[in-house]
């Protein structure tokens, strides 16, 4: 199997805080990994490193086998890396289709400069941003909230949203970060199977990280457990899930 995404012995340090330790993790084409821990196990700070949104102080990031760690976050879009947030991050103001519409222009050639420019080739790729994002909206069974504003959208939806704007960057690798949050247990069960549905369509990588293990458990093919910065475990759902030192560092929490 080829490594789509690869960290190794990745640290963050925050003054004398070391928020990542020394991670290592390798996500292969077409897997689900689960990256789970306790409140401040340092989750998000390594998807962060993983965008580019956080610079690591120590370690490498490689993307399909090709060192990114100095690489700023829109290389790494380029190179098929593609996120949702923990706490949704969509263009208030704009509709659906145009928050979609965003991510699937940057996406195109013409791009940015193109659009900035007025110069010929706009329009169609305005257009090709258009038919993307109406596609993956369709895909998704979206389609009818096209023109709703995003702000007026339940939180479900919104994290629909989110992702449907993640995949229209076409990743090969997809991160996520708690997406079913906020989420009541029939719309996680729908999410759960949306996400199975995305995976066997699109046949993208995943790194999912998730607190329900009703959403872990089902779609990961390999689970990652952090606490305090570092791996504290590795392997297969079922084993990680009833391993002694996960079930302790989660005490106090539920682990389901
Ligand atoms: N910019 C920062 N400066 C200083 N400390 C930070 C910064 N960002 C995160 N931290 C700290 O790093 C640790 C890891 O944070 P992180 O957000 O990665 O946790 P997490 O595993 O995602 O937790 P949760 O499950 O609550 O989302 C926490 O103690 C957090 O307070
Ligand atoms: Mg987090």
């Amino acid at each position: 199997m080829s490594a789509i995404l690869e960290l190794r012995d990745v640290g963050v340090r925050f003054g004398t805080f070391d928020a990542v330790d020394g991670v290592s993790l390798t996500v292969n084409a077409g897997e689900v990994v689960g990256l789970i821990g306790p409140n401040g196990a340092g989750k998000t700070v390594t998807f962060n490193v993983i965008t580019g949104l956080q610079p690591a102080t120590r370690g490498r990031v490689l993307l399909g086998g090709t060192d990114v760690t100095r690489q700023p976050a829109h290389v790494r879009t380029a190179m098929g890396l593609s996120r949702t947030f923990q706490v949704v991050q969509l263009f208030a103001g704009m509709s659906v289709l145009q928050n979609l519409m965003v991510a699937a222009h940057r996406h195109t050639h013409a791009g940015v400069l193109v659009d900035a420019l007025r110069l010929p080739g706009r329009g169609r790729a305005l257009r090709q941003a258009e038919e993307r994002a109406r596609a993956v909206l369709a895909f998704l069974e979206l389609s009818h909230l096209a023109d709703l504003e995003v702000t007026s959208l339940p939180v479900g939806q919104a994290r629909l949203v989110e992702l449907a704007r993640a995949l229209c960057l076409t990743p090969t690798c997809l991160l996520l970060d708690e997406p079913a949050s906020g989420l009541d247990p029939g719309e996680t069960a729908d999410f759960v199977a949306l996400l199975a549905h995305v995976r066997s369509t699109l046949g993208c990588a995943m790194l999912l990280v998730e607190h329900d293990m009703g959403v872990v458990m089902p779609l990961c093919d390999h689970v990652i457990v952090m606490d305090f910065g570092k791996v504290l475990a590795s392997g297969p759902p079922l084993e990680v899930r009833d391993d002694p030192a996960v079930r302790a560092a989660y005490l106090g929490e539920e682990v389901h």
